[in-house]
C-alpha cells in the first residue's frame, strides 16, 4: 500500500527548527570518500533516501560503510575497492552516482558506469563530465548505456567549462586530487556546495583552491589522509522552510541556516513583504499580512535564484497579490506540479520553460501528485494553505531530500502527517 502525506490547511507557521545537512553537499563527499584508504567520519548526516542509496552503492563496491543513525555518523573506509563498476540498478535511480567517476579515476584510473538516473526535470546530460575528462586525457568509451574511462594516460591540463555545471565541476575536481601536477577548472560551478567538497578533500589533505570563483585551481598530492567532517546546512531545506513561513503568515526561526547560502531567496521573501533577521547561524522571517507577488522569478545558477527552490516558490506565488513570472532556465522539464496546482485552484499558464501566474486569495485542497523531490514539497506548502485537506501522493520523492517533513512542519504548528493510502 502506498503512503501518502495529508495535510490540513489553515494553520501559520510559529516556532524554529534545525535544519539538516545538505544532501547536495554529502552526495559528493561520500563519492570523495574514494580518494583515501584511511578512515572519515561524517557527522550530522541525515536519514534521507538519496543519501542511503549513495552508501550503498559504495558498500556494494566493497567500501567498509557504518552508519550510526541516532548519533548521525557515517564512518566510511576505502581501504580496497572490489569492483570499479558503478552497480546498474542503484545508479539508475539516483544522478549523484555519477559523482563516483571523478573519484574512482583518481584512485584507480579506470571506472565504468551506467548512464545516472534521478528525478525527471530534463534530459541531464552528462557530456560536460566526459568532455573534461577527455581534455586530462582520460579515454571513454561508450557501449550498450555503459561508459567505459581509462585514466592510464591522465595528466594535469585546463578544462574549460562550456556552462558551470556543479556535477561537473565536482567530477572533475576529484578526478583530479590525486594527479601529478596542477588542474585548472575555467568557468566552474560556485554553489556552496563545491566549496564545501573543496573544503572537505583539503581537510584530508587535498590542494585545492578558488572554490566558490569561477577558477578552481587543483594541486595534486600523492595521497590523503582520513578525518572527521561535517559538511553545511542545506540551503534547499532552508528555504524551503522560509517559503513556507512566509506563505502562512507566520513567524519561524531556522537554526543551522546560513544567510550567505539563500541570498537570492531572502530578497524576494523581504520584496514579498517578509521580514527577515539573520545572524551567523540562524535565519528568521515573520509576516502577518497576504505575501506580494514577485514580478519575476528566474532560475540561475548560484548566486542566481536556485532551480532547487523554483516550485517552493511558484507555489507560493500561486496565493500572493499579483502577477509573477517564473522562468526555469536549468532544467527543461520542472513544471510537473503546475497541474497539481491547478487542482488546488491556483491560476497558472505554462508556456515552454516560463509560467505566468496570477495570484489567488486562497487555494482548496485536493488530492495531488508529486513527480519529483522539489515539486513534491511545493504540493505540500499549498496544502498548507488550502482550505480542507490536501492529499500528495508519492511521497517517496519527498523522501529523496527531506528528512521527517511531516514532523518538521507540525513542530511549527502545521497539521501534516503520513497515512497508507486506501486502494
Ligand atoms: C545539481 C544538484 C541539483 C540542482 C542542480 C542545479 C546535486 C546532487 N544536484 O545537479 O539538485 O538542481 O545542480 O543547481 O548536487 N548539463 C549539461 N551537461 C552536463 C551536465 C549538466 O548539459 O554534462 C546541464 C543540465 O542538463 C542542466 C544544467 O546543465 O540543464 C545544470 O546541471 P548541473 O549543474 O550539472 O546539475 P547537477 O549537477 O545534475
Amino acid at each position: 500500500m502506498q503512503d501518502v502525506i495529508v495535510v490540513e490547511g489553515g494553520k501559520s507557521l510559529f516556532g524554529e527548527i534545525t535544519v539538516d545537512t545538505a544532501k547536495n553537499a554529502v552526495l559528493p563527499i561520500i563519492a570523495g570518500c574514494i580518494l583515501t584508504k584511511k578512515e572519515v567520519v561524517l557527522k550530522n548526516i541525515p536519514n534521507i533516501s538519496d543519501i542511503n542509496k549513495m552508501f550503498e552503492i559504495l558498500s556494494l563496491m566493497g567500501a567498509d560503510v557504518k552508519r550510526d543513525l541516532r548519533l548521525k555518523t557515517a564512518s566510511v573506509k576505502v581501504e580496497e575497492l572490489t569492483t570499479v563498476e558503478i552497480p546498474s540498478g542503484l545508479a539508475k535511480e539516483i544522478r549523484s552516482s555519477i559523482f563516483m567517476l571523478g573519484s574512482l579515476i583518481a584512485r584507480y584510473k579506470k571506472a565504468r558506469v551506467t548512464y545516472p538516473g534521478g528525478c525527471d526535470i530534463g534530459s541531464r546530460p552528462i557530456d560536460l563530465h566526459l568532455s573534461g575528462l577527455r581534455d586530462l586525457g582520460v579515454k571513454i568509451t561508450e557501449d550498450y548505456g555503459y561508459i567505459e574511462c581509462d585514466a592510464t594516460a591522465m595528466h594535469s591540463g585546463v578544462v574549460h567549462l562550456d556552462f558551470p555545471s556543479v556535477g561537473a565541476t565536482e567530477n572533475i575536481m576529484m578526478s583530479a586530487v590525486l594527479l601529478e601536477g596542477q588542474t585548472t577548472i575555467m568557468n566552474s560551478a560556485k554553489e556552496p556546495e563545491i566549496i564545501d567538497l573543496a573544503s572537505f578533500i583539503n581537510s584530508l589533505g587535498g590542494k585545492i583552491r578558488g572554490a566558490g570563483t569561477s577558477t578552481i585551481v587543483i594541486e595534486g598530492v600523492e595521497s590523503l589522509s582520513g578525518g572527521e567532517y561535517t559538511p553545511i546546512p542545506d540551503r534547499i531545506i532552508t528555504g524551503t522552510y522560509l517559503i513556507a513561513g512566509c506563505m502562512t503568515q507566520g513567524s519561524i526561526k531556522l537554526n543551522n541556516a546560513r544567510y550567505q547560502d539563500v541570498y537570492a531567496l531572502l530578497n524576494k521573501l523581504r520584496n514579498a513583504g517578509a521580514k527577515i533577521d539573520y545572524d551567523q547561524k540562524s535565519i528568521s522571517i515573520s509576516i502577518n499580512k497576504r505575501p506580494l507577488a514577485s514580478a519575476s522569478i528566474d532560475t540561475q545558477p548560484f548566486p542566481g535564484f536556485p532551480t532547487d527552490l523554483q516550485a517552493q516558490m511558484l507555489a507560493l506565488q500561486t496565493i500572493s497579490e499579483g502577477i509573477s513570472i517564473v522562468t526555469e532556465n536549468l532544467f527543461e522539464t520542472r513544471f510537473k506540479q503546475v497541474p497539481e496546482l491547478l487542482k488546488m485552484g491556483a491560476k497558472i499558464t505554462v508556456k515552454d520553460r516560463m509560467a505566468i501566474v496570477k495570484g489567488v486569495s486562497s487555494l482548496h485542497g485536493a488530492e495531488v501528485v508529486s513527480y519529483d523531490l522539489r515539486g513534491g514539497a511545493s504540493l505540500v506548502l499549498a496544502g498548507l494553505v488550502a482550505d480542507g485537506v490536501t492529499k500528495v501522493f508519492n511521497p517517496h520523492f519527498i523522501d529523496r531530500g527531506y528528512e521527517d517533513f511531516e514532523q518538521k512542519l507540525s513542530m511549527l504548528g502545521a497539521s501534516v502527517r503520513r497515512e497508507q493510502a486506501k486502494p
